[in-house]
């Protein structure tokens, strides 16, 4: 069981994952080689442009898309492919997920209280319909809204509210990881802090531990303790936040870095973007290909002997 890591405790760790679509002749990779570990009360971040594969490794670890290589380990047992139904059901409470679009993920045509209490009818089975009214009253005010609120359809709230709604959907199984997979992109900026302020507070008093997915890296200093950027279903540089943003090294990073709005307006409006070109910044891996490595401590990158040589000079 590798349960301590830098002196922190490992709560789920991903090793060489790949998630396959499509068909047998004509098969996709969507995610490959990937590997993290997260540790228990951090807020891990994932970060890449839209299709790169983060739902995609969030529904692995859900246990919603078959994996067709590597392990998902989830408090030192395996989670992926076949597990037990005492374990399945372990991960079905332990572990859950918010969404980005909350009224695309609630259920239009079920009341509030129903929306929040389903998970508990098969973990839960057993309890009166008393209680459940209370866990769910209870969930409701956890996340700062009003027991009657429970008797209404989603439709009748904000969408910060009905974000609130989607958190005390997870709250309610007393989940220990969560998968926010961008959970206030489809916010209005104004509403977007609250959110984000919730998910910390909740963070403190539970000490819940977070995988936090953006498209985006603005948000991401602010609440991020460790940041993984990935490409195109591979995972290119994972680093702590701050030394991620103050000495990022993949081209990848760089650009993704580029693009984030600049607090003076006159460096902003004289700055460059940078493109990223692939095959341009990596054309020797053909014959030198790129290994997942530690460029310096708890600073990882993809690179080959190469790159490897140029970022270590980088970081001098
Ligand atoms: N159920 C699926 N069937 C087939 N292809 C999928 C499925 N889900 C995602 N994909 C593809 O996998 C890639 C990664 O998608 P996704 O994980 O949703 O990206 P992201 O969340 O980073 O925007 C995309 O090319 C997407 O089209
Ligand atoms: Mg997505």
């Amino acid at each position: 069981m590798e349960a301590i890591k830098n002196n922190k405790e490992v709560l789920l760790s991903v090793r060489d994952l790949e998630v396959t679509f499509g068909s047998k002749r004509n098969p996709f990779k969507a995610v490959k080689g990937v590997n993290f570990d997260i540790y228990k009360g951090e807020t891990f971040g994932l970060v890449g442009e839209s299709g790169s594969g983060k739902t995609t490794i969030g529904r692995a670890i859900m246990r919603i898309h078959p994996t067709s290589a590597g392990t998902i380990t989830y408090k030192g047992e395996r989670i992926n492919g076949k597990i037990s139904p005492e374990l399945d059901k372990k991960v079905i409470s332990e572990i859950q997920m918010i969404f980005q679009d909350p009224m695309a993920s609630l259920n239009e045509r079920a009341k509030v209280d129903y929306i929040i209490a389903e998970g508990t009818y098969s973990t839960r089975k057993n309890l009166t319909r008393k209680q459940r009214t209370e866990l769910v009253d209870e969930s409701l005010l956890d996340v700062g809204l009003l027991p009657e609120f429970a008797s209404r359809f989603p439709h009748e709230f904000s969408g910060g509210q009905r974000q609130r709604i989607g958190i005390a959907r997870a709250l309610i199984m007393e989940p220990e990881f969560i998968i926010a997979d961008e959970p206030i992109s489809a916010l209005d900026v104004s509403i977007r802090a609250q959110v984000l302020n919730l998910m910390s507070k909740l963070q403190r008093e539970r000490g819940l531990t977070y995988l936090f997915i953006a498209h985006d890296l603005s948000v991401m200093r602010f609440i991020c303790d460790r940041i993984a950027v990935i490409h195109k279903g591979v995972i290119v540089e994972l680093a702590e936040c701050e030394k991620l943003f103050e000495h990022p090294l993949h081209p990848y990073t760089k650009a993704l870095l580029s693009a984030l709005p600049l607090a003076d307006p006159d460096k902003e409006k004289g700055k460059e973007l940078i493109v990223y070109k692939p095959n341009e910044c990596h054309f020797d891996y053909e014959t030198n290909p790129p290994t997942w490595r530690e460029i310096e401590e708890k600073h990882f990158i993809l690179a080959n002997d190469r790159e490897a040589k140029q970022y270590q000079d980088e970081l001098r």
